[in-house]
């Protein structure tokens, strides 16, 4: 150990980089491991209570085999990490008492999200499509 600490003593230039690198490494490692098991619809359904329903309507529904964030969020790394933000936003909101969410905002999902995986009805493919029932406008 004091092989180690002289060596440090006379190089620190060097061990804040080393340690400085390891922190970055582990810290990246950890943060892609979060990220990917908090992208998982599961963990959307199961750890937030006001997504719950949410999360039994998608898996019911045809798009079941296609995770939340491909349509809820942009593809980039940099668009999901901002995204992160906005969930522990709404986190804080839930520990405040303030279940508004999901319903105080309307979703935005546009359309380019989506028609590279499922191409947009063409005018006889529009004529079989079975319209669900609309919704109760919100207030
Ligand atoms: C195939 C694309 C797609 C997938 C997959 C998907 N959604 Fe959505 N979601 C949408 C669209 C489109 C809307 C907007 C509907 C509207 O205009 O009211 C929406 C709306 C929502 C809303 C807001 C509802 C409201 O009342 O404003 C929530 C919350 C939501 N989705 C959660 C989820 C969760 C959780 C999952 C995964 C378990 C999921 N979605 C998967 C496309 C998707």
């Amino acid at each position: 150990m004091a092989k180690v600490t002289g060596w440090m003593k006379t190089n620190k230039l060097i061990a804040i980089l080393l340690v400085g690198i390891v922190v970055i490494l582990v810290g990246g490692i950890a943060y892609m491991g979060v990220a990917k098991a908090t992208d998982k619809p599961e963990f959307c359904g199961s750890a937030c209570h006001e997504m719950a329903p949410y999360h039994t309507a998608w898996s019911t529904g045809p798009h079941k085999d296609i995770s939340c964030v491909e349509c809820h969020v942009d593809s980039s790394e940099m668009a999901k990490l901002q995204h992160k933000i906005v969930a522990l936003k709404e986190v804080a909101k839930h520990f405040a008492g303030d279940t508004s969410f999901p319903r105080a905002t309307a979703a935005d999902v546009p359309d380019a999200r989506c028609i590279h995986v499922t191409p947009a009805p063409t005018r006889r493919s529009r004529a079989s499509i079975t319209r669900p029932t609309p919704r109760v406008s919100r207030a």
